[in-house]
């Protein structure tokens, strides 16, 4: 029998780490890290780890995993240098890294969608922070690395639906992006297709969105429409006066049909507040 693969989720405590981890965890010998979040401190599977004071290298020394999914947040350049310390790990050893990265990579092109192969240019430091580590993966043989670009994640546990309840449950005003066009995803999606990934060994870009786009005023508004009868107040910003694209569109590396999804399926998924 094949010998189960050893995964280790930086960030395996937050929204999008914590999802992949129960995705995989009964499939693979799954391994996860936390930073503020003691509630795992007694989860054998669960290591603290702090990338502005422990050694990446010794985590993995310790782990020896077979994937790395990187799904950090916080100081920009503990982050850079954890990634930068992850690579020469990749040169030497049988690893591979799936980092998740972002549509923001392509934010300073807002006239039109982006597509895998697409130069990258942003104008958010978060988008040039992306930028920086895609580039130190791309410098490694293809087989060693998956950038995975990811847009905003919705679903029912998400912070992004949180706050609508939170806003609609105390009537305050809601942000929207009338002139903002995106595509979306979720929770489970999203896990889904990384466990496809991961099952078939794939490298590469990987753009994990729905393949159709949506205005963020029409999106939110549908949403929250799932979510109960509400009459939301909505506070429209516009931060140009034309429509701007925050998109990263699936057309070369594209997943097997079954995996693909569209936002009207995302939308769908979100569940009446109890
Ligand atoms: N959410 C989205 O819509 C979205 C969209 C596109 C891309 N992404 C990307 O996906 C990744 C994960 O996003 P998320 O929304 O899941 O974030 P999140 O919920 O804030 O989770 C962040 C993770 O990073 C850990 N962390 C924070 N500071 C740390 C430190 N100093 N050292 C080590 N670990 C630390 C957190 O641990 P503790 O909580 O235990 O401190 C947590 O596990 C990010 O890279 C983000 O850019 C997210």
């Amino acid at each position: 029998m094949e010998k189960k693969k050893k995964i280790l989720i930086l960030g395996a405590s937050g929204f999008i780490g914590n999802a992949i981890y129960k995705e995989l965890c009964n499939y693979f010998n799954t391994y996860g890290t936390y930073c503020h979040t003691t509630v795992y401190s007694d989860n054998g599977q669960f290591l603290q780890y702090d990338m502005r004071e422990d050694d990446i290298v010794q985590l993995l020394e310790q782990v020896r995993p077979d994937f790395i999914i990187s799904t950090l947040r916080g100081d920009f350049g503990a982050q850079v240098q954890a990634h930068q310390h992850m690579m020469e790990y990749l040169i030497k050893n049988e690893t591979k890294l799936y980092f998740i990265s972002s549509a923001n990579v392509f934010d300073a092109y807002s006239k039109f969608p982006s597509y895998e192969y697409d130069k990258t240019l942003s104008e958010s430091i978060f988008g040039r922070l992306k930028i920086k580590i895609e580039n130190m993966m791309m410098r490694l043989p293809k087989e060693k690395t998956a950038i995975l670009r990811v847009p905003m994640v919705f679903g029912n546990t998400s912070p992004r639906v949180k706050e609508i309840k939170m806003h609609l449950e105390a009537n305050e005003p809601i942000e929207v992006f009338p002139n903002l066009i995106i595509n979306v995803t979720n929770d489970d999606r999203l896990t889904q297709q990384i466990h496809y990934l991961i099952n078939r060994n794939k490298t590469g870009i990987f753009h994990l969105g729905s393949k159709d786009l949506i205005q963020h005023e029409e999106f939110i508004k549908e949403v929250i429409k799932q979510l109960g009868n509400y009459h939301p107040v909505l506070k429209r910003v516009f931060t140009t006066n034309e429509d701007r694209y925050l998109a990263a569109l699936p057309k070369h590396n594209k997943l097997p049909k079954n995996l693909r999804v569209k936002y009207q399926e995302i939308i769908d998924h979100h569940l009446p507040v109890e």
